[in-house]
């Protein structure tokens, strides 16, 4: 399979043999001591919007392979302020760098940048929209956590605006996995996202009722509330508590429950969750690494 200079935009441009094979190379990755195949090669990080995973995790990545980082982690730092266009920066930074990843407020920006860049982008997060890296490294954790992903999961909190859950929902779809949808009213799934997948015959369910829910389920993927997403902040006052999961609301999960969050985590997730064994989001964090190093080792053709 070859990715070398393949854009990674968003999940659904990814088929499953694709998705397996990016795993199996991460899991081949995670095995062994980095060797410094991306020796001179430089990643450039556009962050216009915040981010401590996803960009240190990109930078870790090349840097453990060898290669170098270099970009900026806030709009303030590159010459957007000054009214410079996304095309021109991207036209730029190509000249700069083997690579680039890219975070932006806007839904559908990373692929904008893909189609002017000719260095492969790779999209960190646009919008609302997707956020395909995340999403591998989610299915990583449940491969490595469960051993499978035909798993029953329940997608928990900000279904409309999250952009983690928009991607993973399509790529569990292709791996058969059962899907519940449970957010507050107002942040439901976009209908879009449901319908693609009900057309695509994907097993899903909506539900309002978190505790009836978590019983039944092998994996709980916790989100926040996007607060930055909302148009009204008094739509965000309405619905900030709506759901939090306790060691209480715990008692009748199943013994092999896996709690995943991409975090940041605001308060969806009490703290004494952190010390049930259910508890597995610190170890997603670890599985980003390998993750990255596989993609930037693909998409780089090392
Ligand atoms: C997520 C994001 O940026 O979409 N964070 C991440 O990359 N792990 C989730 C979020 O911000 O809520």
């Amino acid at each position: 399979m070859d990715f070398k200079g393949r854009d990674i935009i968003s999940i659904r441009d990814f088929t499953k043999e694709d998705i397996e094979f990016i795993l199996s190379v991460a899991d081949r990755v995670q095995g062994t001591q980095p060797e410094p195949i991306l020796r001179g090669k430089i990643l450039t990080c556009l962050f216009y919007e915040p981010s401590t995973r996803t960009r240190l995790s990109f930078e870790a990545a090349v840097q453990r392979l060898g290669g170098r980082a270099i970009g900026f982690a806030d709009m303030g730092g590159s010459s957007e302020t000054k009214g410079e266009s996304l095309i021109d920066t991207v036209k730029t930074v190509e000249q700069y760098c083997d690579v680039m990843v890219i975070r932006h407020p806007r839904e559908g920006a990373a692929r904008l940048c893909a189609q002017v860049s000719e260095v492969p982008v790779i999209n960190a997060g646009d919008g609302s929209n997707q956020h395909p890296t995340q999403t591998l490294l989610d299915l990583y954790t449940v491969m490595k956590e469960m051993g499978r992903l035909d798993v029953e999961v329940a997608l928990i909190g900000d279904l409309k605006y999250g952009r983690t859950v928009h991607s993973l929902a399509y790529a569990l779809g292709m791996f058969n996995a059962k899907i519940t949808l449970v957010s507050p009213e107002g942040l439901e799934m976009p209908r879009g996202v449901v319908s693609d997948l009900k057309k695509a015959k994907i097993n899903l369910v909506e539900s309002s009722d978190l505790a009836e829910v978590i019983p039944k389920v092998d994996v709980l993927y916790v989100t926040r509330i996007q607060r930055e997403r909302f148009p009204d902040p008094e739509e965000y006052e309405k619905v900030k508590g709506a759901y939090r999961i306790t060691p209480e609301i715990l008692t009748k999960a199943r013994d092999k429950l896996i709690i995943l969050h991409p975090l940041p985590r605001v308060n969806e997730i009490s703290s004494e969750v952190d010390r049930t064994k259910h508890a597995k989001y610190f170890q997603q964090v670890s599985y980003g690494l390998p993750v990255r190093m596989a993609i930037l080792k693909l998409v780089l053709g090392e």
